[in-house]
């Protein structure tokens, strides 16, 4: 039997590609740390790339969105056919009487719908995990307009939620749905576009009992007439405002380079020096447990020698204060500035022994 059309299964495709490049871009930005998700990076062509790619798969998902609200408000208003995936009191009587019958309660299945309580769950499920996912996206897409009117602290808990629903979508589609469809069902109608009579007795039998609905061929035309203006209005208008929303920032695309830490300390001038101070000092500090009493004899980590290095303040200062290779930074409560000044003077100065 006929079960989903040419341009539903076009439809649901491409809803599959959305779903599958959003989950591949959006968890190897969640779990950026993992090797698996580096090589991925690597691979999509960095950071940037994925974020792009992203937005992109968000902009394909958001057609497919509009699309389904476009063909279901046409089905419901021109062809005036049955919410058919409304849920219904009968879901919850047929999700009873299958728990019975697979306990062996019961001896036959219950008679469901086309779309009974497993696929309104799959249907409902997705619905409303997309709109989740669409308005914590967007807002993060938007952080300096959204935190303009909603508290700052929105912008982190859209990601906590973003990255939450994002699994649980995995979770609930890539397993139950799959298994269900596929394992349980060996459903491929979504693929071909058919079910057995078999298949249709099994999971919608109540189908086979009734007649299907027709409306007569004047009204279909004239509520056509009507739909046509009506829905290039609404979905103008969408479309226009979700255009807005899309290309308000450009934020959070492109990484900032890391930037090289620069120390600047005008209270001190290194001309004030004095080397005598400076070498009776460097003993006391820690700096001589790797570069030796002397500052000349490596007894860690291979400490360069530092008598006569011809190093400016600022290098000198921006090495302690920032660290190096196997050398730790050096705070200025450890070391302070002035230590540091007699120091350098007595390590700079040739003649200083
Ligand atoms: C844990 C061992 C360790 C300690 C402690 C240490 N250093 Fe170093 N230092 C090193 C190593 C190793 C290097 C080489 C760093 C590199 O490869 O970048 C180095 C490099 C330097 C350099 C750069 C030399 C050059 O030619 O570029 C200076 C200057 C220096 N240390 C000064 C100090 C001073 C002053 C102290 C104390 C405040 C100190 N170090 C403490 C291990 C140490």
């Amino acid at each position: 039997m006929n079960r989903f059309s040419r341009l539903e299964r076009l439809e649901h495709a491409l809803l599959v590609v959305a779903f599958l490049g959003l989950l591949i871009t959006g968890l190897s930005q969640k779990y950026s740390t993992y090797e698996v998700s580096r090589r991925l990076v690597d691979f999509l062509g960095g950071i940037e790339s994925v974020r792009i790619l992203h937005r992109a798969y968000a902009i394909l998902l958001i057609a497919v969105v509009l699309y389904h609200l476009l063909i279901v408000a046409h089905k419901l208003y021109v062809k005036g056919l049955p919410a058919s995936l409304l849920p219904h009191r009968r879901d919850f009587n047929d999700a009873w009487h299958w728990a019975l019958y697979n306990l062996g309660v019961r001896k036959e299945r219950p008679r469901m719908p086309f779309f009974n309580f497993g696929e309104k769950w799959d249907y409902w499920n997705t619905a409303i995990g997309v709109l989740i996912m669409l308005i914590t996206g967007l807002m993060m897409w938007n952080p300096v307009a959204v935190t303009q009117i909603f508290p700052g602290q929105s912008i982190p808990t859209a990601r906590l939620i973003h990255g939450a629903e994002a699994l649980f979508l995995l979770a609930t589609i890539g397993i139950w749905h799959l298994y269900s469809v596929f394992i349980k069902q060996f459903n491929f109608s979504m693929l071909n576009g058919r079910l057995t009579h078999m298949q249709m007795v099994r999971e919608h039998a109540a189908v086979l009992d009734e007649k299907p609905v027709t409306r007569d061929a004047a009204d279909m035309q004239e509520r056509q007439r009507r739909f046509i203006p009506a829905a290039t209005i609404v979905l103008g208008l969408l479309i226009a405002g979700i255009a807005l929303f899309l290309s308000f920032e450009d934020t959070a695309i492109s990484t900032v380079p890391r930037e090289e830490a620069h120390i600047f300390s005008p209270q001190i001038s290194a001309e004030e020096g004095n080397a005598d101070v400076g070498e009776s000092l460097w003993p006391t500090l820690r700096c001589a447990t790797c570069h030796g009493e002397d500052a000349m004899t490596s007894l860690q980590y291979e400490a360069p020698p530092l008598r006569n290095v011809d190093l400016p303040f600022d290098v000198f200062y921006q090495q302690v204060r920032v660290g190096g290779g196997e050398m730790p930074a050096f705070s200025a409560e450890e070391v302070p500035d002035n230590y540091l000044i007699h120091v350098w003077t007595w390590l700079t100065s040739a003649d200083g022994d």
